[in-house]
């Protein structure tokens, strides 16, 4: 995508289509407007009451030459009250998927100007850039058929810009393009994107400066990722372990660890089919550590950042790990394997104890489409937070309500211990036929192996792949943590 500023306003502006907002429920001043440079061809549109400004509400008007723009496209932005950076972001998107999907190739865009409470300029552009970028985005890769009938959203103009507007698109370009990336990671058949693959895209990461280090099957078993390696026993596909480090300043640096099960049969537990059918996404976690990383680096922040990954299949092969196992994981523990199905919990905690052992983070933020629960208790709208350290979480908090990306937070409290207790071993995974309060007992699992570090975990299993078209989402993978990382990390020198 093409994103360019120009100093000239919606009248001047020959673009196919202009964007223009307007609030609920009185968008009369801009339509009488319109009316008049139109001379007239709004009057029914006025008269009937079709256009209100509400949310999800737009029309497409064209200028009849009246205009140096083919078309006005006026987009509903809800109430003025309600108006937040994550709504303008969200009413940018819609606006980029009903304009591609009409066939328009070039927009331009007003609604940075729109009054946003508390939000600079920088601001307002960066989340209508983002809006407008993923808004567009579709996976199109695999059709071959009538191919000619695919409409793609080439550029994007930001009218009336200045320096602060340049500032905020070029930050809103690269963050939705790594979200972008990580949608398409998420998108791509399980068969495609195996572990050695995710290993490879993130090896891509080395040309913007990201140190980046695969650790292949035989050095996984020479270091001692012994919970990754059983997780990985019942696949024909080699694990990966990717580190990116990414260190622009002194000292400790932040940790985010992704969990990469790039496809989640539930291992000899198996899934039944309406459950499994989506878990490609099960490595949506992973590709929002690594698009991260991406941003970051693009973004040239004076921070240090690890991004960890530990990357495999759950299959249910002849060499599979059983119910009833017990594993060692990289810190030591022992976990008893209630349930194959719970692998994330198994590959992350090797993955923490990696990150503990070989960092001394000051702070870790672990991200993973981890529980089905999770889906069950926030839908697709948020993911869950939980952690050991008030201010950590708090943190995370702020980043969330700054990028949009919703984040509620769990509970971890000592009553839920007897949860992740096991009769023979340190842990167990999950407990046998217990169906309560699978968040938390996900979380309580994580814990055991980050030692004193500040520690978070964010449960993105629902909102990591959208079932409806809505704003700036597309069915499939949403690229869900990318902003949220990239905000914490910005914030957290
Ligand atoms: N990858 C799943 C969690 C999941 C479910 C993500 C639905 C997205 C949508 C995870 O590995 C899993 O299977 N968890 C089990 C845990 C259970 C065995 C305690 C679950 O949630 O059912
Ligand atoms: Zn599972
Ligand atoms: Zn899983």
């Amino acid at each position: 995508m093409d994103v360019r500023i120009d100093k000239r306003g919606w009248k001047e502006f020959p673009a196919e289509a202009v964007i223009v907002g307007a609030f609920e429920p009185s968008p009369d001043g801009l339509l009488a407007e319109l009316n008049k440079l139109l001379e007239g061809a709004v009057t029914p549109i006025i008269r009937k009451k079709e256009f209100t400004g509400e949310l999800k509400k737009h029309r497409l008007v064209s200028t009849l030459g009246k205009l140096p723009a083919e078309n006005v496209f006026l987009v509903g932005c809800g109430r003025r009250e309600k108006f937040d950076t994550e709504v303008l972001r969200r009413v940018s998107g819609e606006a980029a998927r009903v304009l591609r999907e009409h066939g328009i190739k070039h927009v331009a865009t007003t609604l940075h100007l729109l009054p946003v409470k508390g939000a600079t300029m920088k601001e307002k552009a960066r989340a209508v850039t983002e809006g407008l970028i993923l808004g567009a985005y579709q996976f199109t890769k695999y059709v071959t058929e009538n191919k000619e009938k695919i409409r793609e959203l080439k550029s994007i103009t930001i009218l009336e810009a200045d320096k602060s507007v340049e500032e905020g698109a070029r930050t809103g370009k690269i963050v939705a393009n790594a979200q972008c990336w990580a949608r398409d990671l998420v998108n791509e058949p399980p068969t495609v994107l195996t572990p050695t693959k995710m290993s490879e895209e993130a090896l891509k990461l080395k040309k913007l400066g990201v140190r980046v280090i695969v650790f292949d099957k035989k050095q996984i078993q020479k270091i001692g990722l012994t919970a990754l390696l059983a997780v990985s026993a019942g696949s024909s596909e080699e694990p990966r372990f990717i580190i990116m480090e990414w260190k622009k300043r002194k000292g400790q640096p932040l940790v985010f660890c992704g969990k990469g099960i790039t496809f989640d049969s539930g291992g000899l537990d198996l899934k039944p089919a309406r459950a499994m059918s989506d878990m490609k996404t099960d490595m949506a976690g992973g590709a929002a550590v690594i698009a991260a990383m991406r941003a970051i680096a693009e973004l040239n922040l004076p921070v240090s950042v690890v991004g960890i990954v530990p990357a495999t299949e759950n299959m249910p092969g002849n060499r599979a790990y059983k119910p009833g196992d017990v594993i060692r994981a990289y810190n030591g523990k022992t976990i008893d394997i209630g349930n194959t199905d719970a692998e994330g919990r198994v590959v992350l905690a090797d993955a923490l104890s990696y990150a503990v052992k070989h960092y001394k983070p000051k702070a870790i933020v672990d991200v993973a489409t981890l529980t089905g629960a999770c889906v069950v208790a926030l839908g697709r709208v948020a993911g869950g937070v939980m952690g050991s350290d008030s201010s950590l979480v708090n943190k995370l908090r702020l980043a969330s309500r700054a990028c949009g990306e919703k984040i509620w937070e769990f509970p971890l409290w000592d009553d839920y211990e007897e949860l992740v207790k096991s009769e023979i071993a340190d842990v167990l995974n999950v407990p046998k036929r217990n169906a309560e309060a699978g968040v938390i007992a996900g979380g309580l699992l994580l814990q055991k192996f980050v030692g004193s570090a500040p520690w978070a975990h964010l449960d993105i299993a629902g909102p990591a792949r959208m079932v409806d078209k809505k704003f700036y989402w597309d069915k499939g993978g949403s690229g869900f943590g990318v902003r949220l990382l990239v905000e914490f990390a910005k914030n957290t020198r």
